[in-house]
């Protein structure tokens, strides 16, 4: 290539960026090679990218996505958003503002808005004026908002996006070290791709994370999906949780027409049976006379339209990256019962934190691989603030929403009673699923501070005759609230 000899900074700025982008677009080399243009994909790809990386972002199927998955930003992952400077992606999308939740427990409910103030880290002014007031999530169409997230991609001079599936990593033959990935493009072209770092961030059912990742994720359960027309809600702007004798149903509007609703299904559920009628027949016998009489109209002729889709519900607790030259993330890395709606937020949050993290200011170079693996060590410990709260709320949270045991019923209760009682006591556990406050003390406190409600309520309906019976049956709830919080503490504190 001659050498160009230019006076204005600007113009060899401009020569520089062209040469890379033909490094990118003729030889298939970036400084990052991404595999997935999903949430964490196309958000990393973008933050990368304006720190002036030259970045290729793979994605084996640009068509606008149509899934029942990622359809609820939490208020704290609608804020890692805005820092990234990409808050005009959920703009005319008819994406629909969220301000809390709603939760209905047999026929009594209760409203938990987002707290104002919830959290303590202090923005600069300018930012803050631009901020809503009071938080605010956004429910939205899921295709629309990856589509938008990969316009903002496709439109940035350092990205260069191939519409590609990546079938496996090339791994150096002296050291274990990742230099990139080999695809496969229109089902017949083999493509190899080069960078200095390969993220694999290839969703729920990652094919990479295998040799990587120890854990299998569990599934313990399926959630079920219909898109309700025009249908009344007992709260707009919230999202609703029913709760009841069964396992618990999500509702929110994800446009001015429609609404998601989903359905969680544990494995083996005997009225899901194909005696019984199959998913089917569960839905119209056992859960469309469980909801709220002003939604089941619309669930009715949702269920005969029949477009029934299920995801399965998945738990797989982080691991450290370890391996030279890559990074797994998002939910390839880390997954948690969507009952919650935390996966995004942990995504984008994930996102700012590793952008930080491997800024040229404290990576010059990313062929400095052992430096860029400190960074991904000090990722896995510092993302916990906010994710080890988001993963064990999700998950035990989850335990006690469909209940099936009388001392987890007696949590649930204890839970919804809890929350009834207002104030601090749903202001920061609402502040906890909205991943908004980074204190992973406060969920432990509301946690045990429900058991022990659940077991006062216990002792009121036994009776001061029972007294004695209340204390053993007191102790069994406790234990049990132990046991589902536990594991889920355990596995966060493992690299
Ligand atoms: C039923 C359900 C409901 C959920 N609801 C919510 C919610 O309301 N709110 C929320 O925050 N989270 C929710 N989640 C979680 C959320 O969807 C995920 O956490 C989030 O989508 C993860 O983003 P990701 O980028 O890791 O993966 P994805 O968004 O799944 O993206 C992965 C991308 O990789 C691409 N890809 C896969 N394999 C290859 C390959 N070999 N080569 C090239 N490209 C490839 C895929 O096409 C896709 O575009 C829900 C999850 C489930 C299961
Ligand atoms: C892209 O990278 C170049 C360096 O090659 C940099 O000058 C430019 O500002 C970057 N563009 C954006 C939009 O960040």
């Amino acid at each position: 290539m001659p050498l160009i000899l230019d006076s204005s900074s600007e113009s060899s700025n401009q020569s520089e960026a062209d040469g890379r982008e033909e490094l990118r677009r003729v030889h298939h080399e970036a400084d990052v090679v991404i595999v997935g243009a999903g949430v964490l994909g196309s958000a990393l790809a973008v933050a990368l990218a304006d720190q002036e990386r030259s970045v290729i972002l793979l994605e084996k199927s640009l068509k606008e996505p149509d899934r029942i998955v990622g359809e609820l930003l939490q208020p704290g992952g609608y804020e890692a958003l805005i820092k990234l400077g990409l808050r005009q992606t959920l703009e005319g999308i008819d994406a629909i503002p969220v301000t809390g939740y709603t939760v209905l427990y047999y026929d009594e409910s209760v409203a938990i808005p987002y707290p104002a103030n919830a959290t303590q880290e202090a923005g600069s002014g300018a930012e803050k004026s631009a901020k809503p007031s009071t938080p605010e999530g956004r429910s939205f169409h899921h295709g629309r908002f990856v589509s938008r997230l990969r316009a903002a991609a496709l439109a940035h001079p350092n990205i260069s996006v191939f519409e590609t599936e990546a079938t496996s990593l090339i791994k150096s033959t002296h050291t274990d070290q990742i230099l990139g990935v080999e695809s496969l493009t229109g089902k017949t072209e083999n493509d190899y791709y080069f960078g200095s770092l390969t993220v694999v961030c290839d969703g729920y059912a990652s094919k990479f994370r295998r040799p990587y990742i120890h854990h299998t994720p569990q599934v313990k359960s399926k959630f079920w999906g219909l898109e309700l027309i025009d249908c009344p809600l007992p709260t707009p702007h919230h999202g609703i949780v029913v709760l009841g004798k069964d396992s618990p149903v999500l509702l929110y509007q994800i446009g001015t027409h429609e609404t998601r609703i989903l359905v969680d299904v544990p494995e083996g559920l005997p009225s899901t049976s194909t005696a019984n009628g199959g998913i089917k027949g569960h839905l119209g016998k056992v859960v469309l006379p469980s909801l709220p009489p002003m939604v089941q109209p619309s669930f009715k002729v949702a269920l005969e339209k029949g477009a029934l889709r299920s995801m399965p519900n998945s738990f797989l607790p982080p691991t450290m990256n370890k391996t030279r030259g890559l990074a797994i993330l998002g939910d390839a890395l880390n997954m948690r019962h969507p009952l919650t709606g935390g996966g995004m937020s942990v995504a984008l949050n994930d996102v700012v934190l590793i952008s930080e993290l491997l800024s040229p200011e404290n990576v010059p170079e990313l062929s400095d691989t052992a430096l860029v693996l400190e960074q991904f060590r000090i990722f896995h410990w510092r993302r916990k603030a906010l994710t080890s709260i988001i993963n064990i709320l999700a998950m035990a949270l989850y335990s006690l929403f469909a209940a099936n045991d009388w001392q987890l019923k007696y949590l649930q209760k204890g839970c919804f009673r809890y929350f009834q009682l207002g104030g601090k006591r749903i202001e920061e556990p609402v502040g906890l699923l909205g991943a908004l406050i980074r204190r992973p003390f406060v969920l432990l406190y509301h946690f045990f501070s429900v058991a022990l409600w659940s077991i006062w309520i216990l002792i009121q309906e036994n009776g001061l005759l029972l007294l004695p019976l209340s204390l053993i049956q007191g102790l069994l709830v406790f234990w049990k609230a132990c046991v589902v919080i536990f594991p889920y503490i355990f596995a966060e504190l493992r690299s």
